[in-house]
């Protein structure tokens, strides 16, 4: 009974739009479909692909995002790839694009990094563009310039396997951001080759690249850009969510661990211990020391897909604590950034400087991570600040599905007109607060959701039929 009282209205009240369209700031199932379709139209470059890529399996097969509770990991068999054209599709394009080995040798006699090494510091795809923000006063690691001393495994140890990225970037966390939907073309295909190269051998050579030719940290931190060892705060979602869905795909625990360490090393040089939040870059010839807030909302939404991906695995019992720390690491960056969310409920684009102007592209993402961690069952705290920045952001989508007032993606201190990743946020917000409808809207009182329940997607629809077929078994029972 009480399964039925709670999950039936909730699920009804997805299928119905208009019986709150008074009050709700949703977007309607058309232009979450507009939003949509610009999304597919914008996205290029290898991270708007591959956060296109998580965005179509959250919102449309979202039985296949590591945030299904009923897809364990590895993937059953006898999936078929006529059931994901679109992400099939995404790594098709992939794959055609897909760089050559021999232009990645590492050369071992070299002293400085070989692997694409023609590439300079400036980032041809625009993403290093970004003016300097005022200089970080508060901790040591955060204020470092310089490059720390820097190691590539593979120069000294030519026995290590060859690797090479799934694209030729001159960031070397990115293409990894394809990775999963690699992966998934893998898993459907039985291993195809499309371009002359099997779709498993792809994802392996995508790997080894991170593990044995980016340069790291002395700590270990793996580099977010080919040329020298720079951390940005992008890579937590680009690089290991890849490293632990391939671990939880192969059963492989040292890859899942190292998704989880990586993220700790990253934080452990980005944080500023005395706000909680995580300034842009640091090392290197690229340093932003401002607090951008999609750096910060892609910290959020990537330690989510990452506690999503540990707890779908075969490790999940044995990684409860890595689990609680990602959680932590999560929280404390929404709990750091409510605050600053402004009375449009919109983040600005440096979280802590009421200057910046009122971001759409780091709202949308960082309404989906708070959003995650309830879907997850893991805390309800971030839920209302969550839909507060849905609402905010919902209000920036114009009449052709454009989100507006959005961060340029390639001069991330400026504001600009259109942004590939911000289509996709809205996409994984909306996704997830479908999810988070179908559980219960759960977290907030009755009546002060200001999104209303207005958006229905495949995946809603999908949940509300496992909902009433759920509820409907158990009414027969009793
Ligand atoms: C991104 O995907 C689009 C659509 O499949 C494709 O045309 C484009 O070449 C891809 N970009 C890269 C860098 O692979
Ligand atoms: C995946 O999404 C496509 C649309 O891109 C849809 O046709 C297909 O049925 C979906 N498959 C699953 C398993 O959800
Ligand atoms: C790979 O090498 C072949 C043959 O040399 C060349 O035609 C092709 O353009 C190269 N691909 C890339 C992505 O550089
Ligand atoms: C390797 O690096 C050394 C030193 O920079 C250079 O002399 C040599 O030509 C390089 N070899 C290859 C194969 O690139
Ligand atoms: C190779 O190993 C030596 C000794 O541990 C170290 O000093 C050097 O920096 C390493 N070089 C690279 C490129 O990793
Ligand atoms: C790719 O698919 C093959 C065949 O199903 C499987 O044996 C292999 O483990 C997969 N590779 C990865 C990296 O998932
Ligand atoms: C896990 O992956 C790493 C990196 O590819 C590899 O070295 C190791 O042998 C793998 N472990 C198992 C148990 O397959
Ligand atoms: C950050 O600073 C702490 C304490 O000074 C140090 O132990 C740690 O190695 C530093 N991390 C990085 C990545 O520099
Ligand atoms: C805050 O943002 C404004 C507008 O972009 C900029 O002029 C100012 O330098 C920033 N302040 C700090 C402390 O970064
Ligand atoms: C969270 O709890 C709900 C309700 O108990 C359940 O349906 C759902 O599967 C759980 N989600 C996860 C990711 O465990
Ligand atoms: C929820 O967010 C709204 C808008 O930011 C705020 O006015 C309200 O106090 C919040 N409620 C709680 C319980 O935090
Ligand atoms: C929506 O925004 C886009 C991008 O800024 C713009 O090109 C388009 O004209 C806008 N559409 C409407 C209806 O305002």
């Amino acid at each position: 009974m009480r399964l039925i009282d709670l999950a039936v209205p909730a699920a009804l009240a997805a299928m119905a739009p208009m019986a709150v369209a008074t009050t709700s700031s949703g977007l309607t199932p058309d232009k979450l479909a507009l939003v949509y379709q610009r999304m597919v139209e914008l996205s290029t470059k290898s991270w708007e692909n591959g956060t296109r890529a998580q965005a179509t399996l959250e919102w449309k097969n979202a039985s296949l995002s590591v945030f299904s509770p009923t897809t364990p990991l590895p993937l059953p068999d006898g999936l078929q790839s006529s059931s994901i054209p679109e992400i099939i599709e995404l790594a098709e394009s992939t794959l055609a694009n897909r760089p050559n080995a021999s232009d990645y040798k590492v050369n071992a006699t070299s002293t400085t990094t070989t692997a694409a090494l023609e590439d300079t510091a400036t980032a041809t795809d625009g993403s290093s563009d970004g003016e300097q923000t005022a200089s970080a006063t508060t901790t040591a690691n955060a204020t470092a310039t310089s490059t720390p001393w820097v190691n590539v495994p593979a120069m000294n140890n030519t026995q290590l396997p060859v690797g090479w990225p799934l694209l030729k970037d001159d960031a070397a966390g990115d293409p990894a951001s394809l990775g999963v939907a690699v992966l998934l073309a893998n898993a459907t295909t039985g291993d195809a080759t499309y371009n002359g190269e099997t779709y498993g051998a792809a994802a392996e050579a995508q790997l080894n690249f991170l593990l044995y030719d980016v340069p790291r940290t002395a700590q270990g931190a793996i580099s977010h850009r080919v040329n020298e060892a720079q951390l940005w705060a992008d890579n937590v979602y680009m690089v290991p969510p890849f490293l632990a869905y391939y671990g939880a795909l192969t059963n492989n625990q040292t890859l899942l661990d190292l998704a989880y360490t990586q993220i700790s090393l990253y934080r452990d040089a980005l944080r500023h211990s005395d706000t909680n939040l995580w300034q842009h870059t640091v090392y290197g010839g690229v340093v932003d020391s401002g607090m951008w807030a999609t750096g910060n909302a892609w910290v959020v939404a990537g330690c989510a897909r990452v506690i999503a991906t540990i707890q779908r695995s075969s490790f999940a019992s044995s990684m409860s604590s890595q689990v609680a720390d990602l959680q932590s690491w999560a929280s404390e960056i929404l709990g750091a950034t409510e605050k600053y969310i402004s009375s449009n409920g919109l983040l600005h684009n440096y979280v802590d400087n009421s200057s910046s102007f009122e971001d759409s592209t780091s709202s949308a993402l960082m309404a989906a991570g708070g959003l995650r961690l309830s879907t997850l069952n893991l805390t309800n705290d971030y839920v209302n600040m969550s839909l507060t920045l849905l609402s905010g952001v919902s209000k920036k989508v114009n009449d052709t599905g454009y989100v507006t007032q959005v961060t340029d993606p390639y001069t991330f201190s400026k504001q600009g007109t259109e942004s590939p990743e911000a289509q996709s946020f809205v996409i994984l917000a909306y996704s997830a607060y479908n999810e988070w409808v179908a559980q219960g809207s759960n977290g907030i009182e009755k009546g002060k959701n200001p999104i209303g329940s207005s958006a229905a997607s495949p995946r809603a629809t999908a949940g509300m039929a496992g909902l009433l077929a759920l509820a409907t078994a158990l009414w027969v029972l009793a």
